[in-house]
């Protein structure tokens, strides 16, 4: 059975940043195969907008080119890549000027859903909100979507909600953070709220701690620039790994709404605790067999940027107080992967005397590989007393759902949210705000200390210090896939 798809209304959706790099692998060749799975209406219209001089018939040529390296199977599939490219259009923009906006103005259409997608620098968001406002492109059905780094602390984030509000209201602005887009990461919502045996034993009572890994192979190649500014923390916990301990740490919302939601998501991490300077391991990683060092890639042979973290974070309320939560994400490191372990506490009492420490952990692999493992404990098979062993109960959602399984990506499900009008996987502004307000101090008390990251090997799991973070706990880092 193949997913299902349920059409969306017509739509007009403008990309400023139409020949970015983002709109090129992911934003193109997503609402491509929306195309493909009968999504889009035959009359929705994209058009890119960017300063590029072209014409529509070139930018089709464009996104052509995109949609076949990064679309997938079925830009081979008869005229189907033809039928799209019909639907796209270009204008030439200047976005703090007058130059494409009476243009841009001609093709939207009455009647439609308008939906404006900022693929751009962050320091053009108020300039384009400004001018969608002074030529008259908006009205209160209007969306538009932001990418990320939204802002790079919490003073830039509130100038830029500012910039926004000035034109918009809250319930037009889709903040992106594509880790929700994720089907494993809206997993983990239906697995905690959607089943009766977890939520009972989802706190400090029965929850030893809870580990989130974000492990990456790739280093930051071509974006050394952006990096060297940004840095793991900037660039992965106040975004992606905040998001996955919401959803792990939250409380059933009411419903299934995005206030509801993002209320609960907003209590958590205004509930989490300063962190110490000493619950946090910076690395950086050297020159390996698979490529030049971090400092080389970004050309700052003395940058202190980190490509890896590891912090322990406090989550201070009820649930969860006294349940440490470990974080970490890196670039080059030994595997890809992304996997949150629940670890649950050892029994009070033991009936079978004397055992090693046996412990239920659950695994949920957001990628790759997608599933959930649960460790058992059980007898171990023969003659010779009650020995004990864990095993796995474990569940590829491959092999458990076959073709049912969804392929779709993180960006087509949330540009057609946006076409849909549905913010619940998307940031609020407060919620953007509380992140960077935790987000701060940690980055603050490095540049004051001139804290220095360690440097790794690459194609290693990271610095030996976060085996010690945990160490100190007498807790291990669950080992990640290789
Ligand atoms: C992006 C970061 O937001 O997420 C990148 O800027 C990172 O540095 C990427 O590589 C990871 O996303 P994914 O979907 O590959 O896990």
């Amino acid at each position: 059975m193949v997913s299902r798809v349920i059409p969306v209304k017509t739509f007009d959706l403008v990309i400023f940043g139409g020949t970015g790099d983002l709109a090129r692998r992911k934003i193109l060749p997503g609402l491509f195969r929306r195309f493909c799975a009968g999504q889009m209406p035959p009359d929705a219209a994209v058009v890119g907008a960017a300063r590029s001089d072209m014409d529509s018939a070139s930018y089709r040529d464009f996104v052509g080119e995109a949609v076949r390296e990064f679309g997938g199977e079925e830009t081979k599939a008869d005229g189907k890549l033809a039928a799209f490219l019909e639907r796209l259009h270009y204008v030439p923009i200047d976005a703090r000027g007058e130059a494409g906006w009476r243009e841009l103005a001609a093709l939207m259409r009455a009647g439609t859903v308008h939906a404006f997608y900022f693929s751009v620098a962050p320091s053009l968001f108020g300039d384009l909100a400004e001018r969608l406002n002074q030529h008259g492109l908006t009205d209160e059905d209007s969306r538009i979507v932001v990418e990320k780094p939204f802002g790079r602390d919490l003073a830039s984030a509130k100038e830029l909600n500012r910039d926004l509000a000035a034109f918009f209201d809250e319930s037009q602005i889709y903040r992106i953070d594509h880790y929700l887009g994720k089907e494993t990461v809206q997993n983990l919502m239906a697995v905690r709220f959607g089943n009766m045996l977890f939520e009972p034993l989802w706190n400090s009572q029965y929850v030893d701690h809870i580990q989130i890994t974000v492990a990456e192979t790739v280093g930051v190649g071509g974006r050394g620039e952006y990096y060297d500014k940004s840095g793991a923390m900037r660039d992965m916990v106040q975004n992606h790994l905040m998001q996955l301990l919401c959803l792990i740490a939250m409380e059933p919302p009411s419903q299934f709404n995005p206030d509801a939601v993002r209320d609960e998501k907003l209590k958590v991490i205004r509930a989490l605790d300063d962190v110490e300077p000493h619950h946090i391991v910076r690395g950086q990683y050297d020159a390996g067999d698979e490529g030049p060092s971090f400092r080389e890639e970004v050309g700052d042979a003395r940058s202190r940027t980190e490509s890896y973290i590891a912090m322990k974070v406090g989550v201070s309320n009820w649930r969860w107080a006294g349940t440490p939560f470990y974080l970490r994400t890196g670039k080059r490191l030994k595997a890809r992967c992304s996997e949150i372990v629940v670890v649950f506490k050892a029994l009070n009492h033991s009936i079978f005397g004397e055992q090693e420490d046996h412990r239920n952990v659950l695994s949920i692999r957001l990628q790759p590989d997608e599933g959930m493992t649960l460790g058992v404990t059980i007898k171990e098979p023969g003659p010779g007393g009650m020995r004990l062993i864990d095993v796995p109960l474990d569940m590829s959602f491959a092999e458990a759902l076959g073709e049912n399984g969804d392929q779709t990506d993180a960006y087509e499900r949330l540009i057609m949210d946006v076409i849909r009008g549905n913010q619940t996987l998307f940031m609020r502004g407060d919620e953007v705000e509380a992140a960077w307000a935790w987000t701060d101090p940690i980055i603050d008390g490095w540049d004051t200390r001139g804290d220095v990251p360690k440097i790794y090997d690459s194609g290693s799991e990271g610095p030996v210090d976060a085996v010690q973070l945990l160490a100190r706990d007498t807790r291990v880092w669950r080992k990640v896939a290789s």
